[in-house]
């Protein structure tokens, strides 16, 4: 028996639904409780199926009071995206058509939507076209791919043979990377086989920037194979290493160099925001979101390796049952650590296509626009300190009454209580250079300077009422 048409009507459902949740205001801030999801969540698995549209509606009802709104323009807490309409529709119809994404002949059509989706990425970045591109499921995931095939490629030119000796008699590799670096490049050197004492961690400045000099100073004091880890956006400033510098050292040194440019990379696509990453064409390997900038759907990264032949070593995938792809076609499996997968390529194909190059640099320039007006709105308030220079979409602020660090963590704390306190906005804070801070994060598709200012209006209004 056919399990389509939609006889129950799930889909039918959940288009109408779809609809009517996206066009009315989204609470921000989930109202249930672990306890209350659970309950609403829990239950026996029951003997019998129950009807479709049943179960369509028994899941709206529990997940609703447990979601998120980061699609809003009031959720300023974390870098996040707004899952554009093009491309949730286009995942959707990832999900109809069902396709196994892993090699070309699974699904031809989601092997070259990816294909195509890659190159006009790496049009749009700039960066060497002939590049090879994992589409992944997120930075995390992208930086992992980018240091694989770094380790492979460092070890290679120190003639030894990771495929055949693996790590275990290999020389000693060192990797450079910022003491502030985002925790999820450490995490991906963890799975690649790498300890802290493989880890030179290099001092940064007040912005979070890794220090050049340094830098030069700790790969000169080491022997053997080098990769250096940089950073295009940083997580709490969004500052940007020095791009250049780093690439004269590895250049120097034989290093690699990877850089984690979650967020940061797309300020390429903007004229008035690219010199913020110059010298950043230099390095091997890139690792970048979809779901940031792009607001393609979650499930959307992308690994770029200059080298593909040291992209596919570090990935590939090869069983006598998996046929090769036609001519120069593409298989995922060969630039991912992922066999079955979904076909990522269509959404991310329909954002970009929504977007176009002209809505891409219009949505960078939009949040960097807004976050200088929300500088501009708050820099001449007695106690809210700004303590980053706003080069991108990131604010770090500090309230501080002038009674000391204990006090301005704890007014800093509270400030983020009183935001959150009416449900319009959703902030959280962070532990930054031995402080706490609250960061802002302007990244919703749909944020204009209207609503920064009308946040900074209720930030001031706040810090006043707080201090009286
Ligand atoms: C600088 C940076 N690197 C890496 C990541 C990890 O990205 P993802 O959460 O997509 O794995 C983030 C996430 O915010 C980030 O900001």
């Amino acid at each position: 028996m056919s399990t389509f048409p939609d006889t129950d009507g799930p889909l039918a459902k959940v288009a109408a639904y779809a609809a009517t949740y996206r066009a009315q205001k989204i609470q921000l801030h989930p109202t249930a409780t672990l306890t209350e999801l659970r309950q609403a969540f829990g239950g026996d698995l029951p003997d019998q199926g129950q009807p479709a549209a049943q179960v369509i509606d028994d899941l709206i009802r529990a997940a609703e009071p447990g979601l998120v709104g980061n699609t809003q323009p009031g959720f300023y807490a974390w870098v996040m995206g707004s899952s554009h309409p093009t491309g949730v529709a286009a995942d959707w119809l990832t999900s109809i058509w069902g396709q196994n994404a892993g090699i070309y002949q699974c699904s031809p059509a989601a092997a070259t939507a990816e294909e195509v989706a890659c190159n006009w990425v790496l049009d749009l970045l700039d960066l060497p076209r002939k590049s090879s591109v994992g589409l992944t499921i997120g930075a995390t995931m992208a930086g992992f791919i980018g240091l694989a095939a770094a380790r492979d490629e460092v070890l290679q030119r120190a003639s030894h043979d990771f495929a055949e000796d693996g790590l275990q008699a290999a020389p000693i590799i060192t990797i450079f990377i910022s003491e502030d670096t985002h925790a999820s490049n450490l995490a991906a050197l963890r799975y690649l086989g790498f300890g802290n004492r493989n880890i030179a961690r290099i001092p940064t400045d007040i912005q979070g920037r890794m220090l050049p000099e340094d830098l030069a100073t700790q790969m000169g004091s080491v022997d053997g194979p080098k990769i250096i880890v940089g950073t295009a956006g940083h997580i709490n400033s969004g500052a940007f290493d020095d791009f250049h510098a780093l690439a004269d050292l590895a250049a120097q040194h034989g290093a690699w160099l990877h850089i984690d440019a979650a967020f940061g990379l797309w300020a390429r696509c903007s004229p008035k925001k690219r010199a913020l990453t110059d010298g950043i064409e230099r390095a091997d390997s890139w690792s970048t979101d979809g779901h940031k900038w792009l607001h393609i759907p979650f499930d959307a990264g992308f690994a770029i390796v200059k080298d593909t032949a040291a992209h596919r070593r570090a990935m590939d995938i090869t069983a006598s049952y998996l046929p090769a792809p036609p001519g120069d076609g593409r298989n995922a499996t060969h630039f991912n650590p992922e066999l079955s997968r979904r076909g990522r390529g269509f959404a991310a194909w329909a954002t970009l296509r929504a977007l176009g190059r002209d809505g891409v640099r219009a949505l960078v320039e939009n949040h960097c626009d807004c976050a200088q007006i929300l500088a501009q709105e708050l820099q001449e308030v007695p106690g809210i300190t700004l303590l980053n220079d706003v080069v991108l979409n990131q604010l770090v602020l500090s309230f501080d009454q002038g009674r000391g660090q204990a006090d301005a963590d704890q007014m800093t704390t509270a400030m983020e209580q009183a935001l959150n306190e009416d449900g319009q906005h959703f902030f959280r804070t962070a532990t930054w250079q031995g402080r706490c801070v609250l960061r802002v994060s302007i990244i919703s598709l749909e944020t204009t300077p209207d609503h920064v200012r009308e946040m900074a209006a209720k930030m001031k209004r706040l810090w006043q009422n707080m201090q009286a």
